[in-house]
């Protein structure tokens, strides 16, 4: 008898969180390369190609925060398709001024359309960049940097070191460089082949106890055949922001600006008895002998985000025989069975 009739959820994930190892994206990382594409006079030229390894979890507005700390006194001399947030101080440079002095300069995205001499391939998208499993095309943010009083061949190059990514917000723990095959470019033509004369990568891992100590979601339920809802619980989420949240439709609730999302990803919410910036909730419409049919209600209360391209994670014994899905691109990210046996066994109602 596999119909069931309650069901237990014990994960729902709305971007941009998830656990450190993910059972669900066991490999997923952001990683960056570097590619030294020429050696310069003191120093060298690096594109950078953030690739976005994730299935689920993107790169949402405000956009990434890359940041890293210099082994020696290098300088930035100039940037494509991205800047420094600071530029610090150069005053020891006469004639020619860096683009930014600082020993851990801090880097950001170009906005959409700036002109095109400031543009780089798969660049200038105000940081926002899609998960590999959503959008593949959409999954590399890139930008080029030139080096100065720096090594300037393989040998005497010294990689960054302490590499931060803010995707927004806290989340992510990045590791070394560690120098690797040089990276292979293919000619247009496909006749060709050339390479970087060097290529370092750095991985960046997830975790959702960096991201924040409580959940950003709650799940809350309803069904056909009782006219009780059972809501989210109270404080589902801390209720530690219960003092600044806005009441709905209240003045403030239409201020202007107040949809501005910040750079830390420090939510704006709605007050709610539960406090989440994401509810979603689960309504059993149909329970037959052979399948059961939910419409689930996803409901944003954070005043500073706004979610386009969202994914929403859930984890269920059924979906493994899923028949039918209305609305959503579904996808399963990983075979259920040792889930489902797990989930079956606790399942109530
Ligand atoms: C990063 O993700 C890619 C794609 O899933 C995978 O091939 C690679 O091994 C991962 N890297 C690490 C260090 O986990
Ligand atoms: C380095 O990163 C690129 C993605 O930009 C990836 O394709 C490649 O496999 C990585 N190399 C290693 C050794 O991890
Ligand atoms: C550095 O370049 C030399 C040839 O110039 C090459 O043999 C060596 O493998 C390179 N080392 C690295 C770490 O890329
Ligand atoms: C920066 O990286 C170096 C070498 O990887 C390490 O020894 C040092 O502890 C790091 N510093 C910080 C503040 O993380
Ligand atoms: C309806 O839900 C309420 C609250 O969850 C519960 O106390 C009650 O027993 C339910 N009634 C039926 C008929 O299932
Ligand atoms: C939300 O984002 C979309 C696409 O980026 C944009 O068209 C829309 O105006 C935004 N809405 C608000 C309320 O910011
Ligand atoms: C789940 O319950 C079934 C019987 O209902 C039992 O055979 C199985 O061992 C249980 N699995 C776990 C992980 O408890």
């Amino acid at each position: 008898m596999k119909s069931i009739c309650g069901l237990v959820v014990l994960f729902f994930v709305m971007l941009p969180h998830a656990a450190a190892y993910d059972p669900l994206d066991p490999t997923g990382n952001i990683t960056i390369k570097w590619d030294v594409v020429s050696w310069t006079a003191d120093g060298y030229v690096a594109s950078v190609t953030m690739s976005n390894f994730q299935m689920y979890r993107s790169i949402v507005s405000p956009g990434w925060t890359l940041g890293w700390q210099w082994a020696k006194k290098e300088v930035i001399w100039s940037m494509v398709g991205a800047q420094t947030t600071e530029q610090g101080d150069c005053s020891k440079f006469k004639g020619n001024v860096p683009h930014c002095c600082l020993r851990k300069p801090v880097v950001v995205d170009l906005l959409p359309g700036v002109p095109y001499n400031q543009q780089f391939s798969n660049c200038c998208k105000a940081g926002v960049v899609s998960a590999w499993g959503q959008d593949p095309s959409s999954s590399v943010s890139a930008f080029q940097v030139s080096v100065g009083v720096a090594g300037t061949s393989n040998k005497t190059v010294k990689l960054p070191m302490n590499f931060t990514l803010l995707g927004p917000g806290l989340g992510y723990t990045c590791g070394p460089a560690k120098v690797v095959p040089s990276t292979v470019y293919l000619t247009a033509d496909h006749r060709r082949k050339t390479q970087a004369l060097m290529t370092w990568n750095v991985t960046c891992t997830y975790s959702q106890f960096l991201a924040a100590k409580n959940p950003k979601c709650c799940v809350s339920f309803s069904s056909f055949y009782n006219q009780s809802i059972t809501p989210c619980p109270k404080c589902a989420c801390g209720c530690q922001n219960k003092n600044n949240c806005v009441v709905s439709d209240s003045k403030q609730a239409h201020k202007k600006g107040i949809n501005t999302p910040r750079k830390d990803n420090v939510p704006l919410l709605q007050c709610t008895h539960h406090m989440c910036p994401i509810r979603v909730h689960w309504h059993v419409k149909l329970n037959y002998k052979d399948y059961w049919r939910v419409k689930i209600a996803v409901t944003n209360f954070n005043y500073r985000m706004n979610y386009t391209q969202w994914t929403l994670v859930a984890q269920h014994p059924n979906l493994n025989a899923i028949t039918q899905v209305f609305s959503f691109d579904y996808k399963p990210l990983v075979p259920y069975e040792a889930i489902s046996e797990f989930l079956r066994n606790h399942s109530s109602l």
